[in-house]
């Protein structure tokens, strides 16, 4: 399989690029592309690893070359916060740099799937879908708004909380990628319990993960490292499942939500794409108050994006 990163001379992209590398089956392809002209020395640097992962970089304006043949596109490209600033600060200026990247995708490699991570999500993913939309080649089962990092922090501040292996710990975690949009379904967890502090308090920090980062980093910027790892775990998980594997994800998708047009739900993946979107099961009476609480946001940040394309 062919991956494209796109904004890949920056912290996740290069994070992301270095574990693609390392982790991609033998066989695969790895296309890095960013503005920044530092781009094929990353892919050179990268190139002497012993992998059987062939790796290319490309800078400039196009990025159609990088893009051609691709079977996943992950789009990290774009400004990050600093402290103080919302993820919604960052529309501005994402939100064309991810329109112009799609645009491209559609005419280059309208079949791939697309993980978007470029910031504000929740409205970014709208923004590509209706870039598709108008090109003609929209699939919702191949796009997805990346929140997997708001899953494996879930893993590791409940497995801190209660002393145990983080990869013992699964769970949902639904909603958007943003503040109050982000739920993680702690009652679903088997044989683990809390009190409502103990929930209340863990909802809280993991809504607010992103910006413990942005303020530990000081204006250096956001989650780089965890985001790459996130981000790696996310395309793996699409190349197991072109492969055959049974593989469920959560992401921010489009359709099967009674909730928003798009919602992070589980999904299980298949070659194409989302197979099927699940249901996230039984929640308790704190989490249902959490969805009808973010719902008035999501839906602002959903229309917010279609508006703009
Ligand atoms: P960064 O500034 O380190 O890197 C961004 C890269 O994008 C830079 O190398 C820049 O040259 C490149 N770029 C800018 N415009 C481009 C364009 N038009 N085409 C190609 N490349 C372009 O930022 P980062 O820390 O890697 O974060 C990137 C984005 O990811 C931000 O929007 C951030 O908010 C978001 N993010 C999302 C999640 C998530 O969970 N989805 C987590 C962390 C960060
Ligand atoms: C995160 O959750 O770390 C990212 O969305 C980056 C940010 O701005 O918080």
């Amino acid at each position: 399989m062919k991956v494209a990163v796109l904004g890949a001379a920056g912290g996740i992209g290069q994070a992301l690029s270095l574990l693609l590398k390392t982790q991609l089956p033998a066989g695969s392809e790895l296309s890095l592309y960013d503005i920044a002209p530092v781009t094929p020395g990353v892919a050179v640097d990268l190139s002497h690893i012993p992998t059987q992962v062939a790796i290319k970089g490309f800078a400039g304006e196009d990025p159609s070359p990088a893009l051609e043949g691709a079977d996943i596109v992950l789009i990290s490209a774009g400004v990050a916060r600093k402290p103080g600033m919302d993820r919604s600060d960052l529309f501005n200026i994402n939100a064309g740099i991810v329109k112009n990247l799609i645009e491209k995708v559609a005419v280059t490699c309208p079949k791939a799937c697309i993980g978007i991570i470029t910031n504000p999500v929740n409205t970014t993913v709208p923004i590509a879908a209706e870039v598709l939309k108008n090109a003609g080649v929209y699939d919702p089962a191949k796009l997805f708004g990346v929140t997997t990092l708001d899953v494996i922090r879930s893993e590791t501040f409940i497995a801190e909380a209660k002393g145990l292996n983080p990869a013992d710990i699964n769970l949902n975690v639904i909603g958007g990628h943003s503040g109050v949009t982000i739920l993680p379904l702690l009652s679903q967890l088997d044989g683990i319990s809390f009190t409502d502090e103990e929930i209340a308090a863990m909802t809280t920090r993991i809504q607010n993960a992103g910006t413990e980062v942005v303020e530990a980093k000081a204006g250096g910027g956001s989650a780089t490292l965890s985001m790459g790892q996130a981000a790696a775990r996310f395309c793996l998980s699409l190349v197991k499942a072109a492969q055959g594997e049974d593989v469920i994800e959560c992401a921010y998708v489009d359709g099967g939500s009674e909730h928003a047009k798009f919602f992070a739900q589980p999904v299980r993946l298949g070659p194409q794409g989302v197979a099927e979107i699940l249901p996230y099961g039984e929640i308790s009476a704190f989490e249902k108050g959490a969805i009808d609480g973010m719902l008035d946001t999501l839906h602002g940040d959903i229309d917010k994006g279609v508006e703009f394309v």
